[in-house]
């Protein structure tokens, strides 16, 4: 007896039914595979191509700018291997791995005996790809100090990774402390995803260990192709999310993105950083505020997601707009209005996830936002906002932050590369 082979079997039977117009779903991999039985259905069913991986290797990593995907798990890794080739060989491994499972493979070729253990678990067998992003990004852990450089890496920290102080508002729990490696694993099936993180916390048995994972849910699968695009989705303060984060087309969308090679340090150019938050909300307090306070404290309409006194979402907000009484439409501590005031350069892009718990002894529960921004530097794009909003922000008085962590995400990998090579290359 032999273990199934891989994915790639499911997918490559998926890939020749497509010819034969049998495959229905979304055009951008968020589709469900039908079945042969579904096939069958009629020539109502259409024919669409199959879903392609999101490419992970690139000039940057893939997960940054693919649209939000529905699910989200962030895991937080220590790394156990001593020395930079450890590193390095571990790093190398898991690229491999990754890669791998974005492209709808199992995480390793199977083992030569089925009198082992398999070295796939095997539940993400024939799933969809669905969107599946893989992004590395390293904490401040990895590049010790000068008197504990275990990787021989302190004198290649990005500064970027202090910018961030504490707030106000933060209650942070020690056991979700910043990890040295941030793994951030996203697809439309959940299913996907947490096999993806099991098998690369197994493919790096002994090198790694698991510190904490962040679990949380966004969008249905396949709602936009690119972040910034208008489809936002709702958070469960029930208000749109994501209205004005910048889209890829936008002049200087890159260059407050992506850390440019002058900013150094020079391994870090193509890369980013990433800011990270859990966030639980008070819904408690939140649902006995009437309507009009809701769109008072977040600065927006609640139904269509548009400005205040606007109807279009995608509206002009004119935090100077006055009403009939001379007072200004947009209360100056509204969310937006002290989020956009205090975003003076290139703004952040932020991919939040919600996360819930809610149950009938504590309807609250652990609900709130898995909070993401990713920026070329934290500190002017980052920073300034968060300081500003635990200051004025009525929104504030709903959230607590209990983990809060700043990440380094390495620039993406050529075919046959590895995320060590940016990380340990010689390059200062
Ligand atoms: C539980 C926490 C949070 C909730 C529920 C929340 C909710 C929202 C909502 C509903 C909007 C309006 C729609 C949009 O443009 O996305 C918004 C905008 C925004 N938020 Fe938050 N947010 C949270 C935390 C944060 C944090 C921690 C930051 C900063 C580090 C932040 C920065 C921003 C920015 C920059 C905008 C856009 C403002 C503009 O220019 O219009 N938010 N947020």
């Amino acid at each position: 007896v032999t273990e199934p082979v891989s994915r790639r079997r499911a997918l490559g039977l998926a890939g020749a039914l497509a010819g034969g117009a049998a495959i229905g779903g979304s055009a951008i991999g968020g589709a469900v595979w039908r079945s042969s039985a579904d096939a069958t259905a009629g020539p109502s069913a259409g024919a669409t191509p199959p879903p392609t991986p999101v490419a992970f290797h690139g000039a940057h990593q893939a997960g940054v700018t693919v649209g939000p995907q529905a699910h989200l798990m962030a895991v937080g890794v220590s790394v156990a291997a001593d020395g930079p080739d450890a590193l390095r060989a571990l790093l190398g491994r898991w690229t491999v791995a990754a890669e791998r499972l974005t492209r709808g493979h199992q995480v390793a070729e199977r083992s030569p005996s089925s009198r082992l253990p398999p070295v796939d678990s095997g539940e993400a067998d024939d799933r969809d790809l669905s969107r599946l992003t893989i992004t590395l990004a390293v904490g401040e852990g990895l590049f010790g100090s000068p008197a504990t450089d275990r990787f021989a890496l302190a004198a290649r920290r990005p500064p970027a990774l202090a910018a961030v102080p504490p707030t106000a508002g933060e209650v942070l729990r020690p056991h979700l402390a910043p990890a040295d490696l941030l793994l951030l694993v996203a697809g439309d099936d959940l299913q996907v995803v947490a096999h993806a993180v099991r098998n690369l916390i197994s493919a790096g048995a002994g090198q790694v260990g698991w510190r904490w994972t962040l679990s949380g849910f966004g969008p249905p699968a396949g709602a936009s192709a690119t972040v910034g695009q208008p489809s936002t989705h709702r958070n469960l303060l029930g208000f749109r999310e994501g209205t004005a984060n910048p889209h890829p087309e936008q002049a200087g969308f890159d260059e407050g993105l992506w850390v440019q090679p002058s900013d150094g340090p020079a391994w870090m150019a193509g890369g980013t950083y990433v800011v990270l938050r859990h966030m639980v909300l008070d819904l408690a307090a939140w649902d006995a505020l009437n309507l009009l306070d809701r769109e008072r404290v977040i600065g927006r309409h609640r139904r269509s997601g548009a400005p205040l006194g606007e109807r279009e979402e995608l509206a002009t907000l004119d935090l100077a707009a006055e009403g009939p009484d001379g007072r200004p439409v947009t209360d100056p501590r509204a969310h937006v209005a002290v989020a956009r005031a205090a975003t003076t350069g290139a703004p952040m892009l932020r991919r939040s996830y919600n996360t819930a718990a809610a149950g009938p002894d504590d309807p609250s529960g652990e609900a709130g936002q898995l909070f993401l921004a990713f920026a070329r530097d934290p500190a002017t794009q980052v920073t300034p906002v968060l300081q500003a909003l635990a200051e004025h922000d009525l929104l504030s008085g709903y959230t607590t932050t209990v983990a809060a962590g700043t990440y380094a995400v390495l620039p993406g990998t050529t075919a046959g590369g590895s995320w060590a090579d940016a990380l340990l290359s010689s390059t200062p």
